[in-house]
C-alpha cells in the first residue's frame, strides 16, 4: 500500500520519479505527489491517479536533481489533494513521504499542537514529519539523529524518505514493516518500496530491514544503520528482474498479460523441483527441516484473499495425498484468536506480495508459539520471505495487475509439489502415481496453451453477461476454492457482486438466488463428483439460471443442459484447479473491460496490503 521513490544523482529527479510513480501505482492510487529540490523546496500534489499530477505540475517548476515521490491508498484520512504526500514540516523545511501507518499519532499529535504545531491534513505523515522537526529543534541535533529519535517514539509500521529544504545533499530513508529498497548507481542512488523504478538504471540494489535507516550523499556516502544508531555492512544484490518483465509487453493491461503467461511461470515455478521420470521432488528448504515437516501433527496454512484459496486447495492436496490434518486460516483472524499453535505445527504462510500485514503478524505468532514456519511467497527478498525459517519462492514473476492471476497459480503448484513430496516421505502414495502426476504436470503448460485458446469464446459469453448484477460460482472437491477464487476475480475488478459457493450447499441457501437473470458458472471437471454435479445443474436450469458450465473435452452430458459451456483439456483430478482457473480469469478479465473498469487497477484497492 503506497508507493514510495526517491532520487539523488546528477540527473533531473522528476521524470525518474514520475516513471517511478507509474510502475508503483498498483500499491495505490488515490493521490499522487512528489517534492523537488533545486534553489527552493517545491512541492506538488494531487487526488487521483499519477497521470492527474503529471497534467497538473506541466506549467510548474520540476527543475532539481534530488526529490522524493509517493502514489497514495489512503488510510488516515480522505484522497484529496491535502492529505496527498509528501508532507511538509511547519516550518517547511523538511518533506517527507511515508508507506504504513503510525499507529500511536494521536497522543503526538496532541503534543505537537500543545507545542503549537498546526495541521493540515488528517494524516499521521503530518505527525511524523512534524516530531522530527520538533526533536531536530528540541534536542539541538542533526537531520539523521533526529529522524531516528523520531522513529524510536513511533508505534506501528513505515517506509519513509525525508527530504531537507536546506541540504539538497542527502536523503534519509528508514523501514519497518514497510519495504524500502535503495538503487546504488554510478554518482547516483535511487530509493523505492520495490525494484521496479530502479532496474532501467541499476542492477545493484539494498533491500533495507526493519529497524534500518540509510544515509545517503550526493558525495556517493551510503550508510546503513539500525534504529539503535550502530552502522552495519550493507549486502549489495544484483536485481535478477529485467525491464520486460514489468512492461505490458503488447497486452492492453497487465491482468491480460499476467493470465498469459501462466503456462510459462507453470515451468518456472517447477524448473529443477522434480523429475516425472524417476519420482523425485526438491523444494527449497525442504530438507533442511525435512524431519519437522514429515512429523508433523498438523499443517496450518495462513494467508489472505487469493492466497487464501490457494491455501485451500493445499488442504485438499495435502489431507487427501499425504494424510496430515490441515486447517486453513485467514491470517486475520488468526493473528487475533489467541490460536492453539505448537511446535509439532508446520505453518505454512502464502503470499503473492510478501508483505501483507496481517500474514506477517500471523507468521510471528507461530514463531512465539514455536512452529516450524514455511513460506511460500512470490516477492523475493520480501518480508515475509525473510520473516520465515524455510520456503519456496513461486517464480511468477513480478504481477502488477491487482488482481492475482499467476500469483495464484503458481502457488499451487507448489503447494502440490509440498503435498506429492510429504506424501512420498510419508508412504501414502505408489512411485507410479507419483510419477504420473508429475509427468502431468510437467506438460501442463501445453494444457494451459490449449485453454488460454478459448479466450475468444469465452469473451463471447462474457457479452452475453456482462450487464448482470449477481453471480453464483459453483464447485466441488478442488474446484470448490476455484469457484470462492472465481467470485473474487470478478467482483474486485468488475464490481459486480459474485459468490462462490460447494455446489452441494447452494440447496441450503443460495438457490433462492435463482432466476432467469442469475449466472450460475458451474465446475463440473470432477471425474469423481460428476453425477453429483449433473444434478445441481439440472436444480438451477430448473429454476431457469444461467448455466455457464467449464467442463472437460468431450463432455456430452452437461453440455446438453448448460446454456453456455466452456470445454477444457481433461487432467489429473489433484491438478484441475490449475486448468478451471483460467476460464475464470478470462471471463471477469472480459466482462470487467466491457464494463469500462480500470482492470489493472480496480476501485479502492491496492496490490500491496501492508495494513491491516
Ligand atoms: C485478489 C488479491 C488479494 C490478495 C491478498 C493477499 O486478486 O490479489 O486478495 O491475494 O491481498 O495478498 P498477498 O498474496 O500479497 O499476501
Amino acid at each position: 500500500m503506497c508507493g514510495i521513490v526517491a532520487y539523488l544523482g546528477e540527473r533531473e529527479a522528476y521524470p525518474v520519479l514520475i516513471k517511478g510513480l507509474k510502475r508503483l501505482e498498483y500499491r495505490g492510487y488515490d493521490s499522487a505527489g512528489v517534492a523537488l529540490l533545486d534553489n527552493d523546496l517545491h512541492v506538488y500534489k494531487k487526488a487521483g491517479k499519477v497521470s492527474e499530477l503529471e497534467a497538473f505540475v506541466a506549467d510548474k517548476n520540476i527543475n532539481g536533481n534530488i526529490g522524493i515521490g509517493h502514489t497514495r491508498w489512503a488510510t488516515h484520512g480522505v484522497p484529496n489533494d491535502t492529505n496527498a504526500h509528501p508532507h511538509m514540516s511547519n516550518s517547511g523545511q523538511f518533506a517527507l513521504v511515508h508507506n504504513g501507518i503510525i499507529e500511536n499519532y494521536a497522543p503526538i499529535k496532541e503534543q505537537l499542537q500543545k507545542s503549537g504545531y498546526v495541521f493540515h491534513s488528517q494524516t499521521d505523515t503530518e505527525v511524523l514529519v512534524n516530531l522530527i522537526e520538533e526533536v531536530k529543534k528540541q534536542e539541538k541535533v542533526s537531520l539523521e539523529d533526529a529522524v531516528r529519535i523520531a522513529l524510536n517514539q513511533v508505534v506501528g509500521a513505515y517506509a519513509i524518505v525525508v527530504i531537507d529544504k536546506e541540504n539538497n545533499d542527502r536523503l534519509i530513508a528508514a523501514r519497518k514493516g514497510s519495504p524500502l529498497v535503495v538503487g546504488i548507481g554510478e554518482a547516483e542512488f535511487f530509493v523505492a518500496s520495490d525494484a521496479s523504478p530502479i532496474i532501467e538504471y541499476t542492477k545493484h540494489v539494498v533491500y533495507l530491514d526493519d529497524q534500518e535507516y540509510a544515509i545517503i550523499d550526493r558525495d556517493g556516502t551510503f550508510t546503513v544503520k539500525t534504529l539503535g544508531n550502530v552502522e552495519i555492512s550493507p549486502f549489495i544484490q544484483q536485481l535478477q528482474l529485467d525491464l520486460e518483465s514489468i512492461e505490458k509487453g503488447g497486452f492492453e493491461h497487465f491482468m491480460l498479460k499476467e493470465i498469459y503467461e501462466q503456462p510459462k511461470v507453470i515451468k518456472d515455478a517447477i524448473r529443477g523441483r522434480m523429475n516425472a521420470t524417476d519420482g523425485w521432488i526438491k523444494l527449497g528448504g525442504v530438507s533442511e527441516f525435512a524431519n519437522r515437516i514429515n512429523n508433523a501433527k498438523r499443517i496450518i496454512i495462513t494467508a489472505c484473499g487469493t492466497s487464501w484459496h490457494s491455501g485451500l486447495i493445499a488442504e485438499y492436496l495435502i489431507e487427501t495425498l499425504a494424510r496430515v490434518p490441515v486447517e486453513v486460516e485467514y491470517a486475520s483472524e488468526f493473528r487475533y484468536r489467541n490460536p492453539i499453535v505448537n511446535e509439532s505445527d508446520v505453518v505454512i504462510a502464502i503470499s503473492q506480495s510478501g508483505e501483507t500485514a496481517d500474514t506477517l503478524a500471523a507468521i510471528e505468532i507461530a514463531k512465539e508459539r514455536q512452529a516450524l514456519v514455511y513460506g511460500i511467497c512470490n516477492v523475493i527478498g520480501s518480508s515475509i520471505a525473510r520473516a520465515t525459517h524455510a520456503g519456496s519462492y513461486t517464480h511468477a514473476g513480478p504481477e502488477i495487475g491487482v488482481a492475482s492471476t499467476k500469483a495464484f497459480t503458481t502457488q499451487v503448484v507448489i503447494l502440490t509439489l509440498m503435498a506429492l513430496q510429504l506424501a512420498q516421505q510419508k508412504g501414502t502414495i505408489s512411485l507410479s502415481y507419483l510419477r504420473q502426476v508429475l509427468y502431468e504436470l510437467d506438460n501442463l503448460h501445453v494444457k494451459i496453451e490449449a485453454t488460454l485458446k478459448l479466450d475468444s469464446h469465452i469473451k463471447e459469453i462474457a457479452a452475453k453477461i456482462k450487464d448482470v448484477e449477481n453471480a453464483l460460482y459453483l464447485g466441488r472437491g478442488y474446484n470448490f476454492p476455484v469457484a470462492l477464487e472465481g467470485a473474487l476475480k470478478l467482483k474486485e475488478i468488475s464490481y459486480i457482486h459474485a459468490e462462490g459457493y460447494p455446489a452441494a450447499e447452494m440447496k441450503h441457501g443460495p438457490i433462492a438466488l435463482i432466476d432467469e437473470n442469475l449466472p450460475v458458472i458451474i465446475l463440473a471437471t470432477n471425474e469423481s463428483a460428476y453425477e453429483k454435479i449433473v444434478s445441481n445443474v439440472q436444480e438451477v436450469k430448473a429454476r431457469k439460471g444461467i448455466v455457464i458450465a467449464v467442463v472437460n473435452e468431450g463432455d456430452t452430458q452437461i453440455k446438453q443442459m448448460a446454456d453456455y459451456v466452456i470445454e477444457v483439456p481433461k487432467t489429473e483430478e489433484v491438478l484441475s484447479p490449475l486448468i478451471t482457473m483460467i476460464p475464470l480469469q478470462l471471463l471477469s478479465y472480459h466482462i470487467a473491460v466491457m464494463r469500462g473498469a480500470n482492470v489493472d487497477q480496480p476501485r479502492n484497492l491496492a496490490k500491496s496490503v501492508t495494513v491491516e
